[in-house]
């Protein structure tokens, strides 16, 4: 499909029509200009800057670790590269949870770097809150329920949420009440697909799943699972269609062989003096060195 054939900027009513229309929606990670160009020119409809970042690419153990001052860096180099799809920024680890006044600032600053929209976890009064005055303010807020990584310490470990009749009722209930207060989608994380299928066909929203099922409005994955980049962990909830660990270990293992044998750089490689110049540095040495 070519870049022209596919539609222009994806914005929240895209994803409601898509709802609306029975068409999936998708959304992958990224972190970078390159990568977020590719994906653009691949097609997704949304391209989620995550504070996974914060592992894949700074090497970090959790998402906690990851500032606001990262998050503008990547965002921006993200929607540097992203034309046509829709931007969202994880808002970080504890930028929204001091004041509603500090989460709507830095809401803006994320917008103000290039997101479309912003991306906060849970469901507490406090964050309802802050998706309220977000909306109010022009940002659009893109829930997330289920795991909730920013919450790894209190959840215990990456647990699968939502694993009783009751639990399913009490992440249906916050994804109502994120509807409510004007999030224009849900992200759902490792929950059953009972559990996201029952929230999908009660939402008028898209609901996003990543480990989720099959019957979600849409599906998001972490850019270095789907490249086979990242290979600390493999969830069992991903699916690699490309191998870049390989590919760039076979890439460093040949330029460290080609330079140690000399055959890196060749002729095509390297830049020359005219014959002129050759002629004339020639001249200079043996005039001041007394030698060629
Ligand atoms: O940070 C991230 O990549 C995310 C996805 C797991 C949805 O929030």
């Amino acid at each position: 499909m070519s870049v022209e054939s596919k539609p222009k900027n994806v914005t929240a009513s895209t994803f409601l029509k898509k709802k609306q229309n029975n068409e999936k929606i998708t959304m992958l990670t990224a972190y970078d200009c390159s990568t977020a160009k590719y994906f653009d020119e691949a097609g997704v409809d949304s391209i989620l800057v995550g504070d996974s970042l914060g592992m894949v690419v700074l090497g970090y153990d959790s998402t906690q670790h990851v500032t606001m001052q990262d998050m503008q860096i990547f965002t921006a180099a993200v929607s540097r590269g992203a034309k046509r799809c829709m931007v969202v920024a994880d808002m970080p680890f504890m930028s929204y949870h001091a004041s509603i006044e500090e989460a709507v600032k830095n809401a803006g600053e994320l917008i103000r770097s290039g997101a479309f929209a912003v991306k906060l976890e849970g469901a507490t009064s406090h964050i309802l809150s802050v998706v309220k005055r977000c909306v109010e303010s022009g940002i659009p807020v893109v829930g997330h329920l289920g795991f909730t990584p920013q919450y790894l310490n209190v959840l215990g470990g990456y647990k699968v949420q939502g694993k009783t009749a009751e639990n399913t009722k009490f992440i249906l209930n916050q994804a109502l009440e994120l509807q409510k207060a004007g999030a224009f989608a849900v992200v759902l994380e490792m929950v059953p697909e009972e559990c996201a299928k029952l929230i999908t066909e009660k939402l008028y929203i898209p609901t996003i799943g990543i480990g989720a099922g099959r019957y979600t409005d849409g599906q998001v994955l972490v850019a270095d699972d789907i490249l086979g980049k990242y290979s600390e962990f493999k969830p069992k909830f991903a699916r690699r269609y490309a191998d870049l660990k390989s590919e760039i270990l076979s890439a460093g293992e040949k330029y460290v062989s080609d330079v140690t044998t000399g055959v890196f750089p060749n002729e095509n490689e390297v830049f020359h003096l005219s014959e002129e110049e050759n002629k004339a540095l020639e001249e200079m040495i043996k005039n001041e060195f007394g030698c060629n």
